[in-house]
């Protein structure tokens, strides 16, 4: 585990304290060469005012933000999906990745400040920066932090000539890139794992349209998406057998109790996942088991029998549905990777030169 040493007065004393917005600056210990995290860690009551909006949506209307999955143990349960037969988006990811890298290099060079959305596993990070050619720096962007800090380093311990600068940080909004000690000379976003599919189309465009801006006129975009195919597939990577995906679901009800002080019987919610092919998309449901009431900050919620929680979407795309969405944003689709059975693709776009001019 990763130990985080505020070195501001203002630094929480544990990690599951409730931090203000500002930028401050902390140096972890644990490791055998340090990092200097920029800790931009929404504030607990963001998840507090979130989960509220979702669940005051008239009855089967209601979600949860599926960014709030990734506490520690949502982290590491993600971490087991990734490796559970049914869910082959991570595996055919790293596929193309271990047979692409040396071209995406190419494509992610010379020069760059790799800004990479969503740490995740470091193992594709790994495989692109080893093809980097004299990249100016790495900079992970997670909202999980201790999550963040662990991998961010193993990238240190991993490539000691290259500058790692994580940043904790809700990437749907605005941050600050720290700067290099290197000259750089672009940036590119690096935004793998197809997690621009949990944002429906409506907003993947503006987040989009940021990393756009943030990677400037010369920047480009490296970024994996889930490719449309058979929902007998889609549903069984989203339902598998040993249940993982129904814990990881459910962990939101857990951490809410926790972190919020919220009443919800996590046993009395179900997990299911469901393909709706018109919408292109996976949607993430907790399923009541029986009318209940739930308190969630001082507020009462109640659940008939069967009503739906939505908490994810998880949208899939062909390779020219989501190029035309990243074009309505400036950036023109430069080259596709994908695997044997097109499950998955991996897609550099840079700003045309019309975003640029
Ligand atoms: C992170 N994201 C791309 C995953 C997905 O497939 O949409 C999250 C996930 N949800 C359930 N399983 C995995």
């Amino acid at each position: 585990m990763s130990h985080v040493d505020a070195t501001d007065t203002h630094a929480p004393a544990t990690h599951n304290a409730p931090t203000p917005t500002s930028a401050r600056t902390v140096h972890t210990r644990a490791s055998s060469r340090p990092v200097t995290l920029l800790d931009l860690e929404p504030r607990t009551d963001t998840f507090l005012e979130e989960a509220l909006a979702g669940l005051r949506k008239p009855s089967g209307q209601r979600t949860l933000p599926c960014k709030f999955f990734y506490d520690r143990r949502g982290s590491r349960l993600f971490d087991q999906i990734c490796e559970l037969p049914e869910y082959y988006p991570t595996r055919t990811e790293l596929e193309i990745m271990r047979l692409h890298a040396p071209a995406m290099g190419v494509a992610c060079s010379p020069g760059a400040v790799v800004v990479e959305f969503g740490s995740g596993s470091s193992l594709k990070t790994r495989l692109l920066l080893e093809r980097l050619q004299r990249p100016a720096a790495c900079v992970p962007v997670d909202i999980s932090r201790e999550h963040l800090v662990e991998a961010a380093e193993q990238l240190a311990d991993q490539f000691p000539a290259i500058e790692i600068l994580p940043v904790c940080a809700d990437f749907t909004q605005p941050f600050p890139v720290p700067a290099s000690r290197a000259p750089a000379q672009r940036k590119v976003v690096y935004f793998p794992g197809s997690t621009i599919g949990n944002f429906t189309p409506a907003q993947a465009r503006p987040l989009l349209a940021r990393i756009a801006e943030l990677a400037g006129p010369r920047g480009g975009l490296l970024i994996g998406i889930d490719l449309k195919k058979d929902p007998a597939v889609l549903e069984a990577a989203y339902n598998d057998a040993a249940g993982v995906t129904a814990a990881f679901n459910l962990n939101l009800l857990v951490r809410m109790n926790h972190e919020l002080g919220a009443e919800l019987d996590t046993d009395g919610f179900y997990h299911r996942a469901v393909y709706d092919p018109q919408r292109g998309r996976i949607e993430m449901r907790l399923i009541s088991r029986r009318p209940q009431t739930a308190r969630v900050g001082g507020e009462r919620f109640e659940f008939e029998e069967g009503e739906i929680i939505v908490t994810e979407y998880s949208h899939k795309y062909t390779v020219a549905e989501f190029a035309a969405l990243a074009r309505e944003v400036g950036f023109e689709l430069q080259q596709t990777w994908t695997d044997s059975r097109e499950l998955f693709a991996v897609l550099y776009l840079s700003q045309s030169a019309r975003a640029g001019a």
